[in-house]
Order: structure tokens, then sequence, then C-alpha cells
């Protein structure tokens, strides 16, 4: 831990050095997250920064920014995979990065400002996100502490990353983060039903929408979930009759009562690790109640749906704590957002998930955006798969053809990971990739799909043998 602080600090002090710094983040939560932090940090150090959200860091990126001759720039949430090519420039970088470094080798450690938690024994995608990076980095920036009231947004990123899966609560480097967040009182955590909508949807939306867990005869059934609380005897509507209720809406006792019926539902209908409906859920303590950024997940999903869509300035804003205009126009964004993600599962329903030995793949060609389609990818897991295969998407995109993979934790525990699998099969057939352990990404040749889909298969198969 020490080292990694002693980095987080050799880049705060470059950055200290300059007036105007260039930032350069990924268009996700985390990365939206990681940019506001960082930029809110800079302005209060009295430094100008100019900001740029990119889908990917490759050359041409790198080239664009040269061109613009940037003095200082920061990468977050990126940059650890272009490491040769960045050193190769010549402007002075600092990377605030949490996907696995391809090599991990001593190069890595050797560049000046490089902060990647990969590099200190921690996990990138689920110990640490960009967001918690950022935040680090942030305190670093400030002798009195000034930016620690910017680890609720920090928080925001891990969730958006879903760091929080993998044991139903934050652990590692981030659970120290949420535990400094709830010192200082932005945010609360409880142990509570981690089922997407707490704040914003009626109760019976918010089971009827769950796609993590599915949940069987409920889940994309309205019936099924009207049903399911007649049978509780649980009202849908105020006492007045005028509006819905929501799950923090509930006393103590039908909550309870709610949860119990649906563990024993779901484990009536053979539904694997009903343990993981419950959880650790984050509740942002500076947030209207009931607003969709009052709890962490739907503050994601939020940013999520403006910088995949071209309009990563109106997150940057809502992160940054913008409430006017901007939040106006989020919520129209985030109601397309929901609406392409409920078509996106459908064609995948519709069209099939075509299993291979020991992965299973769907190709959505230009019918899913490629910016989303890493979300249904891991939406089409565990709602329509019926195995436990890594699941891998295609989507076209400007560069070829974009592919996500998602794979099941139990094989991330047997050895399975996706970056390196996905990294090194794309690069056989001329395309490149990265990512995490359980969630990796790439591009690959329009054309080179199939080729693609044999080597990767073969590769998970010798990683999980
Ligand atoms: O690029 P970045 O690290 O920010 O994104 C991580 C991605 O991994 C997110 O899209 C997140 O949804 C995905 N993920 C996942 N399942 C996990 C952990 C992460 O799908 N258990
Ligand atoms: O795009 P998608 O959500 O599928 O990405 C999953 C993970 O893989 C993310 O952490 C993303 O940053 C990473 N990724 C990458 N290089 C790519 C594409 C995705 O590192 N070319
Ligand atoms: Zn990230």
């Amino acid at each position: 831990m020490k080292r990694f602080e002693a980095t987080a600090k050799r880049c705060a002090d470059k950055v200290k050095e300059e007036r105007k710094v260039q930032l350069i983040s990924h268009i996700d939560a985390d990365g939206l997250a990681s940019a506001a932090i960082v930029t809110k940090a800079l302005k209060r150090a009295g430094i100008e920064v100019e900001v740029d959200f990119v889908k990917q860091l490759d050359k041409n990126v790198l080239e664009r920014v040269a061109r613009s001759d940037p003095g200082v720039v920061i990468f977050t949430d990126l940059g650890s995979s272009m490491l040769q090519d960045i050193a190769r420039c010549r402007f002075t970088s600092v990377i605030l990065d949490h996907h696995i470094p391809p090599g991990m080798d001593s190069e890595s450690l050797e560049f000046e400002f490089h902060m990647n938690p990969h590099l200190f024994g921690i996990n990138g995608a689920y110990e640490l996100s960009g967001s918690g990076l950022a935040y680090i980095f942030a305190q670093e920036m400030s002798e009195d502490h000034e930016n620690r009231d910017l680890a609720d947004i920090a928080i925001v990123g891990a969730v958006g990353d879903l760091q929080d899966k993998k044991h139903g609560q934050l652990v590692g480097v981030n659970r120290q983060i949420l535990e400094e967040a709830s010192r200082i009182g932005v945010i609360s955590y409880e142990k509570d039903l981690r089922i997407f909508g707490r704040q914003t949807r009626p109760i019976y939306r918010m089971l009827q929408y769950s796609s993590d867990p599915h949940l069987p005869g409920i889940s994309g059934d309205e019936r099924g979930s009207l049903d399911f609380f007649s049978n509780l005897g649980i009202d849908l509507k105020s006492t007045d009759g005028m509006t819905w209720r929501r799950w923090i809406d509930l006393t103590r006792g039908e909550k309870q009562r709610i949860v119990s019926r649906l563990i024993e539902h779901c484990v009536n209908h053979g539904v694997e690790e009903v343990d993981r409906l419950i959880g650790e859920v984050y509740t942002l303590e500076n947030e209207p109640v009931g607003s969709e950024l009052r709890d962490a997940t739907e503050f994601s999903t939020l940013l999520n749906s403006t910088a995949r869509y071209g309009e990563a300035q109106v997150g940057l804003e809502i992160a940054m704590g913008d409430r006017c205009e901007v939040y106006k126009r989020s919520k129209e964004l985030l109601r397309e957002h929901r609406r392409n993600l409920r078509a996106g599962v459908n064609f995948v329903r519709e069209t099939g998930i075509t299993v291979l030995n020991n992965i299973q793949y769907f190709n959505a060609g230009d019918q899913i955006k490629e910016t989303i389609i890493g979300i249904v990818a891991g939406m089409s897991a565990s709602a329509i798969s019926k195995n436990n295969l890594p699941i891998v998407a295609f989507a076209k995109c400007e560069e070829g053809l974009k592919v996500s993979g998602r794979a099941p934790q139990s094989l991330v525990k047997r050895g399975l990971n996706l970056a390196t699998a996905i990294d090194v099969s794309a690069a056989h057939v001329g395309g490149f990739g990265g990512g995490h352990d359980i969630a990796a990404g790439g591009v690959i040749p329009e054309d080179a799909m199939n080729s693609f889909l044999a080597i990767l298969d073969d590769e998970v198969g010798k990683q999980i043998k």
C-alpha cells in the first residue's frame, strides 16, 4: 500500500506543476465518475482542465491528443493497455487505470506516472475501480482533505463497474473508500435486497424488470409480478391510492416478508446462488430521496445513459454536482437507454445464443449499439442463457466488429481470465482487446468473427482445464 500511495503522490506532484491539463477518460459510468473526481480536484487546485471521452484508447486518439499540444495528459479508467504507444508520445502522461496491463511486466512498473492496482497486488476488477483510483489521486492533490467529499462519486463509479457483484458488497480498497464516505456522511450502506430500482421503481416493476438475478415467473412477466405481491397481501399503492409504492416506501416488516418469500420462490425454482439476492446497497445521503441519484446503482445507470450515447458532457456535469438543465436531459436519456436495453435483450431472446464447447455467443450486427452491447451481453447471460459458459457478443462498429465478453464467477475461480483470452484471440485475427478477468472486450476485423470464435473457444478451454 505504501508504494501505491507513493505513486499517487508522484502523479499528483507532477500535475500540480501544471496550469492546464488535458484529461482523457472512458465513456462508461466509471469513466465519467473518474473524470468528475479528477476535474473537481484540479479545479479546486486552480488548474484548468479540458476533458475528452473515448470508447477506447487507440493510436488515433493518441495522435489526436498529440496534435493539440496538450502539456500534461491524464488518462483515467484507461491507458494501461497502451503504455508503449503512450511512452512514445512527446507529451507527459499520467495514467490512472485499473484494467489488466498486458504483460504485467517491468515496463508497466517503470512508467513513472502510472497508477494501476494490478501492479500492487490489488485486483482492479473488484478491489478498486477507476473512480477509486481517481479518488486516491485527488486526496494527494490537496493537503487539507478538501477532496474527501468526492467519495460518493467514487462509490458510484465502483458500483457502475459492478465491483460489488462478486461478494455482494464492496471489498478491498473500495471498502476503505466506502468507510471514509460513510464516516463523513456522504454515503450510507446497509444489507438489503439487491435488485435495481429501490428508489424510483414501483415495487412490481422492480421485480418484473429484474434481470440479475432472473426471477422465474416474475422477471419479464407483469402478471407474475403483480400476483407475487397480491399473494403476499402487500399493497402496491399508497393509502390514498394516488402513487405506486416503491421499495423505499415499504415498512421493514413488509420488506422482510417480500425477501423471505422471494428467496423461497427462487429456491423452489432452482435458481442458483440465491444468496446473491441479498447484499449491500449504497445510498447517496446528499441526494433527494426517491431520485435516481440517491442509489449508487441507479446513479451509475443514469451516467451510462449519457456517455454511451455521445452525451458525456451531461453525465460529467451531473457527476460533478450540476442538478439543473442537464439533469432534465439525463432523465430523457435514461428512458431511452432503458428502452434500448429492453429491446437488446428481446433481440437476443428472439435470435438466440449459439453454444460452442467452452463459450456461447450472439451477433447483434447493427441491431444493438456497440457502446451498450456489453451491458446487453451481461443481462442476457442471467436472463436468457441456460448454462454457465462465458458469453461473447458482437456488434458492428466503425473499426469492424466490437467484441464484449462476460464470464461467470465460477469459471474465473477455475482460472479463466477473459481479458487475456480475448486479447490473445483478437491479436490472432488482427484485432485487440483487454479488460478484466470477469468482463472484457475488444475489436476485430469485420470478417474475422468465426476464426476469432474458434481461437477464443480453444483459449477459454485451455484456461479452465
Ligand atoms: O471498463 P471498465 O472497467 O470501466 O468496465 C467494467 C465492465 O465490466 C462494466 O461494463 C461492468 O458492467 C462489467 N462487469 C461485469 N460483471 C462483473 C464485473 C464487471 O459485467 N462481475
Ligand atoms: O465494452 P465492454 O463493456 O464489453 O468492456 C468490458 C471491459 O473490457 C471493460 O472494462 C472495458 O474497458 C474493457 N475493454 C478493453 N479494451 C477494449 C474493449 C473493452 O479493455 N478494446
Ligand atoms: Zn472502470
